[in-house]
């Protein structure tokens, strides 16, 4: 069961248009809610605002501004973060929501609030890391870990080593893009609310919003069906959910609010730029002595959001002496937020060409180079590794691209006029997991519903789940059916930081072994059955049978005989991150080749690899799909994507999906994805690691070393842009 590659069980609703996405569900009553930000201006205040033209347009219902809008406790401890929502005439970013215009159609909200005018008292404002006025400061945290680590004395062994790499790298500003852009309903019911909203985590949604507006938790339900992808920016609480609640209150309606494309790139969270600095000192034999890797990143001018670069090089390599730094400055933007593989993506870019600048500098193969600094355990937390099947992930990744055709000096492989290149880097993501519960009813018909307020983001997670849930009952998995998404099922973590399998799936494991445990004693005690008298411990269940002693009875004859539905519930618990005797990662490796046009820069690829080890694989072809677009995304933020600012207003000028490039499919080649065998029993009762992020992560780095390889230029600053090749 576990592996096997199902198709997806929502596949035809999806294409049917039968699945309902958030702002699809049918509410009676219901009007829409357009959200009018500030524009010109990233920072200063609102002098005057006039909404008479706006509330006289045909259909306009209301129109909520700072004067009018609903009191909230904006500082709420459990708020996930901090949200600009018409408390204040204050502007501190581009387009920050200013009003909610509120009519009897998309069309005629939209256009009544185009009638909003707005004068503003402008301030100065801060828009780069290097501004005049940027303070650099060190937040509290990165993202959950420490701001800065230190082991050794990187300093004295940087300074002694004989061969050193000492680089900036820069990573741009990056938005999520899903394909399902933000969307939310919010009906109300006396004191009681109800939200279908985009989201990666009901349960977490529901306490930023029931902190926010001062309910009760008990008074707020979420519900999140099917999703259109997350990334990070559906899992934060961002102002639209809420700006959505406020005026459904006022209008005393349900009120459907949808972000554009254009809105996605405003105050919806994105992946802030980074710059950073790696110090690699080496022996000439390519052994690490020290490692250094300093990140200055930036956040909005009212809440810290870190994007934590670093943390891989704390753990990658067995590096004796090692320093790592997070720094912020506060400029005038939205607040970012996680995406995909926050850190790890842009932080491998910086430590895995710096690697790659080592293994030139030193005339030593890549992979080579990285066997010889593997890390059998995690040098920052002197803990084992749950498993690690890193050099296998080396191993096939390389056969698979066929390393061994590569010569190692730059621009040494040719076709016809274009330049060849093979790069490759590392890749690693934590295994996270947090609590979570499940449910089961197993049904007279011998079938079973487990719930588990999860969420689909997109992943396969309602297949992979009843996969679970099937091999943990001992059903077959067409007798099975997974609910989830709705926070009056049983809780479960957010979708994001690649938990959600391992956090649900181990539910499941605890929910299938006390159901089978309640059936067999059932079987046991009940006179008609053919088990009753048998010891325990001598029946098993599988395939919807009970056997034991030569005879056996199924599930559905059992059940139908003791009451019609038999059910259970399990909560699962995690240990403090200090009390776990293991650290659990998931590792790869990736490999891209490159053919670059001397003459014009410009990049095609010709091939990807990536080689995954990530434990338990639950369903082969979800995982392929999983990698493959990290992969994907790989690409792009290694050749296409960059938030580019107008430096007057604070406005990110390419905020379309015409403008801010992605990878299309002409962009992508033929993708390779080897997932590497792995058994990992100590990991989680799943015994899975995560898959969500791990695919981006070292993606960017091996295409900037394939390019490197390719033509002599080393590009630090992404995107690779043709210019940046084009040397003379
Ligand atoms: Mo992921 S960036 O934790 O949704």
């Amino acid at each position: 069961m576990i592996g096997r590659p199902l198709d997806r069980r929502d596949a035809r609703a999806k294409v049917t248009g039968a699945a309902k996405y958030s702002y699809e569900v049918v509410v009676p009553h219901a009007v829409y809610g357009v959200i009018v930000a500030s524009s010109g201006i990233a920072h200063g205040r609102i002098a005057a605002i006039d909404t008479g033209r706006a509330l006289r347009a045909p259909g306009a219902i209301a129109v909520l501004t700072h004067h009018n809008a609903p009191r909230v406790n904006s500082a709420a401890e459990h708020a996930d973060k901090k949200l600009r929502l018409l408390q204040d005439d204050q502007v501190l970013y581009d387009r920050q929501p200013i009003a909610v215009v509120v009519a009897d159609t998309f069309e005629r909200a939209t256009r009544a609030a185009a009638l909003v005018r707005v004068r503003y008292d402008r301030a100065p404002a801060l828009l780069n890391l290097h501004d005049d006025g940027a303070q650099q400061y060190a937040p509290a945290h990165a993202n959950r870990e420490p701001t800065d680590s230190r082991r050794g004395d990187p300093e004295s062994a940087y300074a002694a080593a004989p061969v050193k790499i000492d680089n900036l790298y820069r990573v741009a500003d990056e938005f999520h893009n899903p394909m399902e852009p933000h969307a939310t309903i919010a009906v109300w019911d006396g004191p009681r609310l109800t939200l279908y909203d985009a989201a990666q985590g009901v349960f977490s949604r529901r306490s930023t919003v029931a902190a926010i507006l001062g309910l009760a938790e008990s008074d707020v339900r979420v519900v999140s069906k099917f999703v259109g992808g997350g990334f990070g920016s559906k899992g934060g609480t961002q102002a639209h959910v809420l700006l959505a609640a406020m005026a459904a209150k006022v209008v005393r309606r349900p009120v459907k609010i949808a972000l554009t494309r254009e809105q996605m790139f405003h105050g919806t969270g994105f992946r802030p730029r980074t710059e950073q600095r790696v110090q690699l000192g080496a022996k000439r034999d390519g052994t690490l002595v020290s490692l250094s890797h300093d990140v200055l990143t930036r956040t909005s001018t009212f809440d810290d959001f870190v994007e934590p670069s670093a943390i891989i090089s704390r753990m990658l390599y067995a590096v004796p002496n090692a320093a790592t730094t997070h720094r912020l400055v506060r400029n005038n933007v939205g607040t970012p937020t996680y995406q995909r593989a926050p850190g790890e993506s842009s932080g491998s870019f910086a430590l895995e060409s710096a690697i790659d600048e080592l293994a030139q500098a030193t005339q030593i193969d890549p992979i080579e180079l990285r066997l010889r600094n593997y890390a059998e355990t995690d040098p920052q937390k002197g803990k084992p590794f749950s498993s690690k099947s890193l050099r296998a992930c080396y191993a096939q990744g390389a056969e698979r691209i066929d390393w061994s055709r590569r010569t190692p000096a730059p621009r040494s492989m040719r076709d016809g006029g274009l330049l060849i290149g093979l790069g490759m880097a590392s890749a690693t993501y934590p295994t996270n997991r947090s609590k979570a519960s499940a449910s089961v009813m197993v049904h007279g018909d011998g079938t079973a519903l487990v719930q588990s307020g999860g969420i689909d983001i997109g992943t396969g997670a309602y297949t992979a789940f009843a996969q679970l849930a099937a091999e943990a009952l001992g059903l077959p998995v067409e007798d099975v059916r997974f609910d989830l998404g709705d926070t009056q099922m049983p809780p479960a973590p957010v979708a994001g930081g690649s938990q959600l399998t391992a956090s649900v799936g181990s539910a499941i494991v605890a929910v299938g072994a006390a159901m089978r445990a309640k059936l067999a004693a059932l079987s046991l005690a009940d006179a008609a059955s053919p088990l009753h008298g048998l010891s325990y411990d001598a029946i098993t269940i599988a395939n919807g049978t009970l056997s034991g002693g030569g005879r056996s009875e199924s599930v559905a004859a059992l059940v139908q005989r003791n009451g019609g539905s038999v059910s259970e519930m399990a909560d699962t618990t995690v240990m403090r991150p200090d009390e776990e005797p293991y650290s659990a990662h998931a590792f790869g490796a990736q490999f891209a080749e490159v053919a670059v046009d001397p003459d014009f820069g410009t990049v095609r690829l010709r091939r990807l690899v990536g080689a995954f080890a990530a434990g338990r694989i639950v369903n082969a072809k979800l995982a392929r799909s999983q990698f493959l677009g990290g992969m994907v995304w790989g690409v792009g933020m290694a050749l296409h994507e960059e938030g580019r600012y107008d430096d007057r207003f604070g406005r990110v000028m390419n905020a379309s999906l015409a403008d801010y490039l992605v990878p299309v499919n002409a962009d992508i080649p033929p993708v390779d994805v080897v997932i590497v065998d792995e058994r990992d029993d100590r990991v989680n009762p799943a015994g899975v690691k995560g898959i969500g992020e791990i695919g981006i992560v070292g993606m960017a780095a091996a295409i900037a070393n394939a390019v490197y390889h390719a033509t002599g230029v080393r590009v630090r600053d992404l995107p690779i842009l043709p210019e940046k090749l084009i040397v003379g």
